[in-house]
């Protein structure tokens, strides 16, 4: 399986409890600290057009600005109506004080 790891963000850009959107290629996601720990998704809710980014953070889960679907941060499951489609997620890594996103998984 290949992988393509892309910078797309300093560590210190981003607090624990935050998230910030990026791009990698022509992807627009959204990175999360989660107690220090970091993770990406797909920017764009599933199922209509908002950016995640715009809505906020409750402990791991991200809650959609528009009609307040939700999402689990660590794994991008839907957690009920009106989301019938999960999150794609990314790995992440640190590396450096880069956080890096593979954008071929
Ligand atoms: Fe995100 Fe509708 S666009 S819940």
């Amino acid at each position: 399986m290949s992988q393509e790891w892309v910078a797309v963000a300093k560590t210190a850009d981003i607090e624990p409890g935050k998230m910030m959107p990026v791009t990698a290629g022509d992807k627009q996601l959204a990175l999360y600290n989660i107690g220090g720990a970091f993770y990406a998704s797909d920017n764009e809710c599933t199922h209509a057009y908002a950016m995640l980014t715009d809505g906020t953070i409750d402990g791991d889960v991200i809650e959609c600005p528009l009609h307040g679907g939700a999402f689990e941060i660590k794994t991008g499951k839907g957690l009920g109506a009106p989301i019938f489609c999960d999150l794609k997620c990314y790995p992440t890594r640190v590396s450096g004080d880069a956080v890096e996103v593979d954008v071929a998984a």
